[in-house]
């Protein structure tokens, strides 16, 4: 079995500062890095930001700044922004970087020795806000405004000799590779959407400008600058020394598992991407997700439309694991979701204070005022003690699906469901009924020590810091996590002390 995970997330324009969408995507693939972590993966995690392109060069024109210096600056708050958000990214790739330039300027050498690209002329729609060419049928007359009916955004004329990408010959052979690989797509409801954008016919695709210069130039024509979706899409394999294909990080890293991008590009990644690579006869990633829009209203949250919610604004009032656990959890993977500091709030309080946090609190104050904060000796599992226990055993494989299929819903309802269960477990034993009898007394708080280690594990890749707070009252250590060791009922030493923790999740809302 492949104990490789290899996950990205797109690389960001440095237009403007990062919002809460790309906040978003950033978390969603921090959660899949570190749960690949704890299950004992090379885990290889990669962000960055996307930096080339007319987009950039007008943004950086309009705040009359030098087009590199303007993408440092920017960079670099998304670079911060990754720290916030304790991302656990192996790598920041930028595409002004050199060993970017050497990748790209390869992959173009190669698609051309192979005659994979050919110079033509260019004349139809472009829209600079999304770097995309559209035909005439994707555009609409919006109050003599023309835009792209897939986007909305407006398009420009653009007439100009460029260098073509031979894309509709790879039409036939991608229909083929996504049959033959039915996970390449995820959701099912996007593949269906690629594929028929596949079947309605491919034209050849323009890879190059002549009218600006902010970019990587054709080696062969430095009249041209290569376009920068092609230049984009090759940070995945830049970040591993590509065009050093000997090197560990390629050998170990290559196909990616999963980009994990929005839905807005997934043309760029389900049809270009892999269309390029073949032609370039490097293998295809194994997956493309895209995962829906986080929504201001009706509408998806854009820079360009302005209206944005600031992650470090949400997380100054309220913390950053609320956040990370209210977009993992209450967004519908794969669909459009909505967050309001409303929601915010009233997922904190029924989530994480009164069901985890109050776990967690009245366990240890018990074990605290009854045992001393020592782990229980002399138990004895009776039947309740052991299907609580077992659940997780039971759905073990259940949650490696879900995992593995970026069920992240899936997933952390399972967790939620054993908070209530474990919860009500304490309260239907009545461990302070029991002083009479010790030994039951000694399980149940075992048991519940138990449940509080395994939640916990599988809390730890969407809250890690406050997961870490927990588990270190058991001294585990990060690099010590086993997300295995949820199978495992006495995992915990008899006889061990435990560590007090402070309050974890205190109640926002209506009073403060
Ligand atoms: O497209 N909801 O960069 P970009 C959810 N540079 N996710 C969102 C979002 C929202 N409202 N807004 C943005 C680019 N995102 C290219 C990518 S990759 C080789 C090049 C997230 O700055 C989401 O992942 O416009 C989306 O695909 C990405 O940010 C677009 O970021
Ligand atoms: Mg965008």
């Amino acid at each position: 079995m492949d104990k490789n995970f290899y996950i990205t997330t797109p690389i960001y324009y440095p237009s403007a500062k990062p919002h809460m969408g790309h906040a978003y995507s950033s978390i969603i693939a921090d959660f899949f890095a570190r749960i690949k972590r704890i299950q004992g993966f090379n885990v290889f995690f990669l962000t960055g930001t996307d930096e080339h392109g007319l987009k950039i060069q007008r943004a950086a024109e309009k705040q009359s700044m030098d087009t590199k210096k303007f993408c440092d600056e920017i960079s670099k708050t998304f670079r911060e922004l990754s720290k916030t958000l304790n991302l656990s990214n192996n790598d920041f790739i930028r595409t002004t970087e050199k060993r970017h330039f050497t990748s790209v300027e390869h992959l173009w050498k190669i698609l051309e020795k192979k005659n994979e690209i050919y110079l033509s002329k260019y004349s139809g729609w472009y829209s600079v806000s999304d770097e995309a060419f559209y035909s005439d049928e994707e555009i609409e007359d919006i109050e003599g405004v023309k835009r792209s009916k897939l986007s909305g955004s407006q398009v420009e004329w653009v007439e100009e000799e460029s260098y073509f990408f031979k894309l509709s010959k790879w039409q036939e052979p991608l229909l083929k590779f996504y049959d033959e690989n039915p996970k390449f797509i995820l959701p099912e409801s996007r593949k269906n959407e690629v594929i028929s954008f596949v079947k309605s016919g491919l034209k050849d695709l323009s890879v190059s400008r002549k009218s600006f210069s902010w970019g990587i130039k054709v080696p062969s024509n430095k009249n041209h600058v290569i376009y920068v979706w092609l230049d984009a899409l090759t940070n995945y394999i830049s970040a591993l020394n590509y065009p050093d294909e000997n090197n560990a990080l390629y050998k170990n890293f290559w196909p990616a598992t999963v980009h994990l991008i929005g839905k807005d590009i997934l043309r760029f990644h389900a049809i270009y991407w892999p269309a390029f690579l073949m032609a370039a006869n490097i293998t295809p990633p194994k997956r493309i997700y895209g995962h829906g829009w986080i929504l201001s209203g009706e509408e998806k949250m854009s820079k360009s439309k302005g209206n944005i919610l600031d992650p470090i604004e949400i997380i100054n009032k309220y913390g950053l694991d609320p956040l990370r656990y209210y977009l993992i959890k209450e967004v519908s993977f794969g669909n459009d979701g909505n967050i309001s500091q409303e929601k915010l709030e009233n997922t904190i309080n029924s989530d994480l204070a009164n069901n985890y946090g109050n776990l967690c609190q009245r366990v240890i104050a018990f074990s605290e005022k009854n045992l001393d904060l020592e782990v229980p000796k002399n138990i004895n599992f009776v039947e309740t003690d052991l299907k609580i226990l077992n659940e997780f055993n039971s759905n073990y494989p259940k949650l490696l699906d879900f995992i593995n299929n970026q069920d992240i819903n899936g997933y952390s309802n399972f967790i939620v469901e054993r908070l209530f269960a474990s919860n009500k477990y304490f309260n239907d034993e009545e461990p302070w009924n029991k002083k009479n009898d010790k030994q039951r007394l000694n399980t149940i708080i075992y048991v519940s020590l138990e449940l509080i280690r395994k939640i916990t594990i599988l809390l730890y890749p969407i809250i890690p810091d406050s997961a870490l707070k927990v588990l270190n009252i058991f001294d585990i250590k990060e690099d010590k996590i086993s997300f295995e060791s949820i199978k495992n009922n006495e995992f915990l030493k008899s006889g061990k002390k435990i560590k007090k923790m402070k309050i974890l999740f205190k109640k926002v809302g209506q009073n403060d």
